[in-house]
């Protein structure tokens, strides 16, 4: 549906301020697809969106929306073409002199082609598919923040587009709204086989809602993948960081200050990392282990989270036993869960222990 073709950008060419914005970005988008774009503050991203619809055209590359190539049209191909891309953003931009209704109706008389009773027709139907039926004649200033962004998307649907690009459309809301607000964003990909580019700075909205992910950093993508990928096994050292903003891993903070050595020595317990994931995430694992391997398995932490619909467990375990037994248990879990880290090893002596 969408295609990025080496694109680069570069403002103020040829001047002292000269800033490259993207550099050589190349990425395809699915039908039907929820993307997203994370990256820190000043990494490109409001700029790599706006060249999807065009409202900044790349210094080289080409843009491809549904099989046309938007980078070859004259302004007036590309008017026409802008129509089958809505945009939300996050400080909303609704007319404040407008009720709700006329903000919706806006784009619908802007194109002329509608009578005033379709539009009548039309807008009803949009406050009906964001739940807003009862704020029509309200004025933005009446309205909450999730509330608002309501009346952007419904603006940015009125004319039927193929596709739709949210720039941080959740960043001002808080997160029972931003989670109401991605929710809506599913149920409209579902409902009319949207597809939807979503730019963020939070992890948390890529892991609730996006099928694949892009990390840009610098103007640069630096990794791309589906978003479970990129939660279970981030490659990249920002991947890790955005990733461990979202979802508590490594050492619990009970421990850091505690003796964890890199080497098993006499008497230590091992300090585990497991990642569950999928349909067995709820398994008796620990368990069984523990019973098979004769050795003592305590938690320290752990917690189990959603990827999309997905269970993704992480949980941190204190293993003790002998080396043999500890080494027979990493095996055994190893082969039943997703992923295994040694995080170190637990020199304490416990009360328990005596
Ligand atoms: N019109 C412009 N002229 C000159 N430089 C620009 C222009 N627009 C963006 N830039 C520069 O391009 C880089 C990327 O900016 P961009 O707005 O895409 O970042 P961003 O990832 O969206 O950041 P944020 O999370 O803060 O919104 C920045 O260094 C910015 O200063
Ligand atoms: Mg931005």
């Amino acid at each position: 549906m969408i295609e990025l073709k080496n694109i680069e950008k570069v403002y103020n060419q040829g001047t002292p301020r000269e800033v490259r914005a993207l550099k050589n970005i190349s990425l395809s988008i699915e039908r039907g697809e929820i993307f997203g774009v994370i990256g820190l503050s000043g990494a490109g991203k409001s700029t790599l969106i706006r060249h999807i619809n065009m409202l900044e055209r790349p210094s080289s590359g080409q843009v491809i929306v549904d099989g046309m190539d938007l980078t070859a049209m004259s302004e007036s191909q590309l008017r026409e073409a802008r129509r089958h891309i809505g945009m939300i953003f996050q400080s909303f931009n609704l007319l404040s002199s407008a009720t709700v209704s006329d903000n919706i109706a806006f784009p619908l008389k802007l194109e002329g082609k509608m009578s005033d009773d379709e539009i009548k027709a039309r807008v009803a139907e949009l406050l009906a598919l964001v739940g807003l039926e009862d704020k029509a004649q309200m004025y933005p200033a009446q309205l909450s923040g999730g509330q608002k962004q309501r009346v952007g998307i419904a603006r940015a649907l009125a004319n039927n587009p193929k596709i739709l690009l949210c720039d941080e459309a959740t960043s001002a809301l808080d997160p029972k709204t931003t989670m109401s607000i991605l929710k809506l964003l599913l149920e409209l990909r579902d409902k009319l086989n949207l597809t939807i580019v979503i730019i963020t700075h939070q992890m948390e909205v890529i892991k609730e809602c996006c099928d694949r992910v892009a990390v840009i950093d610098g103007g640069v993508i630096s990794e791309m993948g589906s978003t479970l990928d990129l939660f279970t096994d981030p490659k990249e050292a920002l991947t890790k960081r955005l990733v461990s903003a979202a979802v508590r891993r490594g050492l619990p903070e009970l421990l850091r200050h505690t003796e964890i050595v890199p080497e098993y020595t006499d008497g230590a317990k091992a300090v585990i990392e497991l990642l569950f994931l999928g349909p067995k995430a709820d398994a008796p694992v620990i368990v069984e282990v523990a019973m098979q391997c004769k050795v003592k398995i305590s938690m320290l932490g752990g917690s189990i989270d959603h990827i999309k619909n997905e269970p993704f467990g992480l949980m941190v375990v204190e293993v003790g036993g002998s080396r043999d037994e500890i080494k027979h248990a990493i095996e055994e879990l190893q082969a039943r869960v997703h992923k295994v880290e040694i995080l170190g090893y637990d020199q304490r002596k416990q009360l328990a222990d005596f």
